[in-house]
């Protein structure tokens, strides 16, 4: 089974908008996207970005959360547009979780943004979907809405229910595969800041460690890698990186990821899939997986 792992597409809309002024999100976004996101996220890739994914012959597509920057309706709006058709072309084998820029605020969580214009993204804390006989695909989901910073929280409900899901897919004798938004394992050249990281993230290692998962996909932070961590030896974590930023660095600069989940439980033909900034092509490379200390 060939699977596709993309995210951090980030639809932006600069339309001001007078509401929750009282949310300091809500102004310290806008000046950050003035002074940064504008240029590291151009519209015009986002459009490119889908038209090479909408190009591989993948059989299941993932996409592991940040569709928007402010989770305005705009930009939900926008992101439905853009993900239309390979809604079209995959149905229900496109399967998506939310990121923290997607439940940005209190206000837009209870608006149910998100649900109206994406209602086929998951939004529980947990789930599974057999992809195929003896395959389970398990998504967590610890985005919260959150008063300045970007993190996730790993709460007790959401452990119990994502350890929920991974003893009921092991006991049904079934292999998986989980996905989240944010990293529980980094490589020591790309440490999450205080800000951005998954807060209980080694309690989340601690369940994964213990279902030891073939691999854990997630974004958030935008670099491309595959590693091994201590924290969970048998489980290769995934980070597609953003599908839509521009960087002078090729792991930080668009791209996604490509692997074959294959009949000896490993993860297989791992390929990262880079856009080239001259050409405008999207390029192939293997993807070495590397180990990294604690
Ligand atoms: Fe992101
Ligand atoms: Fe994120």
């Amino acid at each position: 089974m060939k699977l596709l792992h993309f995210g951090d597409i980030h639809v932006w809309d600069r339309t001001p908008y007078p509401i929750e002024w009282y949310y300091p999100k809500r102004w310290l976004g806008p000046i950050n996207l003035l002074i940064r996101r504008a240029k590291r996220f151009p519209p015009a890739l986002r459009q490119q970005a889908v038209d090479a994914v909408l190009q591989q012959d993948a059989d299941v597509v993932l996409f592991s959360g940040d569709f928007t920057n402010f989770s305005l309706e705009s930009e939900f709006r926008e992101a439905a547009r853009l993900f239309a058709p390979l809604r079209e072309k995959w149905g229900d084998r496109l399967i998506a979780i939310p990121g923290n820029h997607d439940v940005y605020t209190g206000r837009s969580v209870r608006r149910q943004l998100l649900e109206k214009h994406l209602p086929w993204v998951r939004t529980e804390r947990a789930w599974t979907v057999e992809l195929v006989p003896g395959r389970d695909l398990i998504g967590v989901h610890h985005a919260v809405p959150l008063w300045v910073r970007s993190n996730g929280v790993v709460t007790e409900e959401t452990q119990a229910a994502v350890s929920q899901e991974l003893s009921a897919s092991r006991d049904r004798g079934n292999r998986a595969i989980v996905m989240g938004h944010f990293a529980y394992a980094t490589p020591p050249e790309h440490p999450e800041t205080a800000e951005h990281r998954l807060i209980g993230e080694e309690a989340f290692a601690k369940v994964i460690s213990e279902a030891s998962p073939d691999a854990y996909l997630h974004g958030h932070k935008h670099v491309r890698w595959a590693l091994r961590s201590p924290l969970s030896p048998t489980t290769v974590c995934l980070n597609c990186g953003s599908v839509s930023m521009t960087h002078s660095d090729p792991d930080k600069h668009a791209g996604f990821l490509t692997f074959t989940w294959g009949n000896d439980d490993e993860i297989s033909h791992l390929t990262r899939i880079d856009h080239r900034v001259e050409s405008g092509d999207w390029v192939p490379s293997p993807l070495p997986v590397s180990d990294v200390a604690l």
